[in-house]
């Protein structure tokens, strides 16, 4: 058996401890130093019985770790991230990749450049069931897809923009929440051409959107929306329909991504797949349903796995520098559709 991968945590944070807890469960690879400016993070790494660190550059210098995971405010990831990258150090780097394009290419040149990995934590991807229902569009189940809705739409209690940057433009739903849905969208169903939006503040009042409309135009033709709103008081998300995090009630009968296609449709998180007995039936037959089996296991356990294998160099990360950038490209173009009312493309990576 290999010896255990030595990991470091930069931002030991409310996801960087998620992180741990995972780690936790997996023999592959242990805690070997964390660093965050927070002095709780000193307390945190007494407990856990690895150096602490002020300062992720003294970090890297001082424990050597064989990668590192980063969960550190969204605006310092991708310097982070090159310097980790430049001492050789592999990285799992949580979304948003970077919060400007420019930036990100910036990564990713010195990612590729050097031939050290970067993977970007979109960890829904990893879901098992996200897995199996990109295997049934693969193997052609839906036929040629056509038409794709996705919904988010919850409520986030006041209490949550009680902490002042939440309340600022810039954080808003489409990089804090939405960007998942999109990267899941664009994993899922390909590459969006073009989009048109229109966003609102309406419901909070606040610098950021509240609620958003979005047109979809898929380069294999298909056509999507997604709507979403954190003011509503309604069940249909990821987050409240998946069960991926225990933290949210679920909501088990209700879907949050509805994909139809010639020969089928699939309505996650439920994997329901529908179609007809016969290739040339219509509305009048009946529409038979059945619900796809998937294994167990935890997008964020199974996401650490796959990192120790790419830090390992055995396996290519899944969610790239570049890819996860062609979805912050996609959230940019968001943007602009909605301040210029025009359909715009999402920027080349
Ligand atoms: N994948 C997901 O579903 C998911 C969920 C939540 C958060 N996130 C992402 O995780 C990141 C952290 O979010 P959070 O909710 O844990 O925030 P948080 O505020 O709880 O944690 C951030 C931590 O980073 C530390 N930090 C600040 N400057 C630092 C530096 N220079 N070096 C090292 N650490 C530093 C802070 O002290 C804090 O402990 C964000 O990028 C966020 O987008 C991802």
């Amino acid at each position: 058996m290999q010896t255990p991968l030595r990991i470091a945590l930069i931002g030991a944070g409310v996801m960087g401890q998620q992180h741990l807890e995972h780690l936790d469960g997996l023999s592959q690879a242990r805690l070997c130093a964390i660093s965050d400016p927070n002095p709780q993070a000193a307390t945190l790494a007494e407990k856990r019985g690895v150096p602490y660190f002020s300062d992720h550059q003294q970090m890297l210098a001082d424990a050597k770790p064989q990668a590192a995971i980063i969960a550190n405010p969204n605006n310092l990831h991708v310097q982070t991230a090159i310097d980790c990258v430049v001492a050789g150090i592999p990285v799992l780097l949580e979304k948003p990749v970077g919060v400007h394009l420019d930036e990100v290419r910036r990564l990713v040149t010195v990612s590729e450049a050097s031939g050290i990995a970067v993977l970007v934590g979109h960890h829904r991807r990893h879901n098992p069931l996200i897995a199996k229902a990109r295997a049934l569009l693969d193997a052609g189940a839906l036929g040629q897809l056509t038409s794709v809705t996705a919904l988010w739409q919850l409520r986030k209690p006041d209490s949550y923009f009680d902490i002042p940057w939440r309340r600022e433009a810039g954080a808003g739903m489409l990089l804090t929440n939405l960007i998942h849905d999109l990267d899941l969208l664009r994993h899922l169903c390909g590459e969006v051409q073009s989009v048109q939006a229109v966003t609102s503040n309406q419901a909070r009042g606040f610098a950021n959107e509240d609620c958003v409309a979005v047109l979809l135009q898929f380069a294999n033709g298909a056509l999507g929306s997604l709507t979403g709103s954190d003011a509503v008081a309604a069940p249909w998300s990821w987050e409240l329909c998946s069960g991926e995090n225990p933290v949210y009630p679920q909501q088990v009968d209700q879907p949050c991504y509805l994909l139809s296609g010639t020969r089928g449709a699939l309505s996650l998180p439920q994997l329901k797949h529908w179609h007809y007995d016969a290739s040339d039936a219509g509305w009048h037959q009946p529409l038979l349903a059945e619900v796809q089996a998937y294994p167990a296991a935890e997008a964020l356990t199974r996401q650490l796995e796959h990192f120790i294998e790419v830090a390992r160099g055995e396996a290519v990360p899944i969610v790239s520098a570049a890819d996860a950038g062609r979805t912050l490209a996609l959230i940019e173009a968001i943007r602009q559709a909605a301040e210029t009312g025009q359909a715009c493309t999402p920027a080349q990576i």
